[in-house]
């Protein structure tokens, strides 16, 4: 059966094969409009080739930019440090950011703490472990463009990633300050470096705008406009921890002290 359907189309391709080997032969001299032919089909495959090369090569650059790395999987790297830097304070934990499931459910892990989280984006296609977190109310869905649903100093921790990547300084005006309002000994911020891209193009429509990786002097120009001090002493535990562990940070930490 397949066999009696794939020979017609043999044929069919020998037959021009044979057709254009025969072009080829009988009239050699006498047809000008051959030659041309061949240059414009040679022109029209080495215009192919360079495309599809650049095409190839357009790919991977995006492929790279695709493969990143996330600041919500750092967070949940340096959890130890944070320990060692927070002490007591790490007891009852909120963390804001994509991905906060995974972060809260290695919070909830650590002995002696809770841990509660806000994802920013949409959670449609989340695992069956994140969507009970939500239906228990201990993740919750919200745009942190707005007010949190939270009394003040809710928690003793507040760490966010990523998440103020995505936010124009206008809003960051409002977010940042709401951030330490639901703080009471602090707020731990993890934001990319300036040069490290985030987000797939397929994602913008889910973060609305492409990160905007902000340096360290930008940062903390930001952070004395909104009268948040850093923290010296929680800065110095981190580092100090940190370097013991020999932890190479893939993304800015800032720690910031609670509002009094
Ligand atoms: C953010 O707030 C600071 C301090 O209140 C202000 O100086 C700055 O202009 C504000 N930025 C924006 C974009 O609203």
């Amino acid at each position: 059966m397949s066999r009696r359907q794939a020979n017609p189309m043999r044929r069919f391709v020998d037959s021009g094969s044979f057709s254009l080997a025969g072009a080829l032969h009988s009239k050699p001299r006498s047809s000008p409009i051959l030659p041309i032919g061949l240059v414009l089909v040679g022109a029209i495959l080495l215009i192919g080739y360079v495309y599809s090369g650049s095409g190839k090569f357009r790919g991977e650059a995006v492929s790279r930019i695709g493969g990143d790395y996330s600041c919500s999987v750092e967070v949940q790297r340096v959890i130890p440090f944070l320990k060692k830097a927070y002490g007591d304070s790490m007891h009852k934990v909120l963390h804001v950011g994509p991905d906060t499931c995974s972060v809260v459910n290695k919070l909830l892990k650590e002995e002696e703490t809770e841990a509660w989280g806000v994802e920013p984006y949409d959670i449609e296609d989340a695992e069956a472990t994140c969507k009970s977190l939500v239906h228990k109310g201990i993740v919750r869905v919200a745009d942190i463009k707005f007010p949190l649903p939270y009394r003040p100093k809710s928690f003793s921790l507040v760490i966010v990633s990523d998440a103020l990547d995505y936010l124009s300084p206008r809003y960051l005006n409002k977010t940042l300050p709401e951030l330490t309002r639901v703080a009471s000994d602090g707020l731990v911020v993890f934001t990319g470096y300036p040069g490290n891209q985030r987000a797939k193009v397929a994602e913008l429509s889910k973060f609305g705008r492409p990160a905007k990786m902000r340096g360290s002097s930008w940062w903390v120009r930001f952070f004395l406009q909104n009268s948040l001090e850093e923290n010296e002493g929680a800065i110095k535990k981190f580092e100090q921890a940190a370097s013991k562990g020999s932890y190479h940070p893939a993304c800015q930490v800032f720690h910031l002290k609670p509002y009094q």
